[in-house]
């Protein structure tokens, strides 16, 4: 009779001590650990990658919208139009009315992580069913690319 006393005090405090659990990994989500790699990934609408906060100017700046163009030309326009027209990739009419700024230069710069981690990228991969290439576009040319963007949707 007594290992059964036994087991049934050792299931009574485990099973007391349980219902604190859930509700402290909710209150401190990064309590578990598991979480630190995301942690510092304080808005998940910025995408994931070293672009953490873009200053946009108004009016636009000429020069960059120059440069965005030709880097398009050259590496984008193969699978992206500038309507809404999908070809390969999402057509780019909106996009930056779809997605924060980090967001985007997030995507065209870290693309292979994006894909992998970042819910809106993998929604959009599930829907095209092609990964979008990564084709080493430094920050500044990934800057100069989103000023284009806001250009094609009319922003002055
Ligand atoms: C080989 C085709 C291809 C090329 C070249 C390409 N992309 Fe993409 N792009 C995609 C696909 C496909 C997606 C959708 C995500 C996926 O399936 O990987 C995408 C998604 C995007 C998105 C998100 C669009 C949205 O609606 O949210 C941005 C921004 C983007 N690409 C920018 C660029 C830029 C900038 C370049 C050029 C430097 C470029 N892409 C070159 C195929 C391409």
């Amino acid at each position: 009779m007594r290992p059964a006393i036994f087991l049934l005090g050792v299931f009574l405090a485990a099973g007391s001590c349980s219902p604190d659990k859930p509700s402290n990994t909710e209150e401190y989500p990064d309590a578990s650990g598991k979480s630190a790699p995301e942690a510092n990934l304080s808005d998940p609408t910025k995408g994931i990658g070293e672009v953490k906060e873009v200053k946009l100017h108004s009016p636009l700046e000429q020069d960059r919208i120059k440069r965005g163009l030709s880097i398009y030309e050259m590496k984008c326009q193969p699978c992206h139009k500038l309507d809404e027209t999908r070809v390969v990739g999402p057509g780019w009419k909106g996009v930056t009315q779809r997605r924060r700024p980090e967001w985007i230069m997030n995507m065209v710069t870290n693309v292979d992580v994006m894909l992998e981690k970042d819910t809106e990228a993998q929604k959009l991969l599930e829907l095209c069913l092609t990964r979008m290439p990564n084709q080493n576009v430094s920050l500044g040319d990934a800057r100069d690319v989103l000023e284009f963007m806001r250009s094609n949707d009319g922003e002055k």
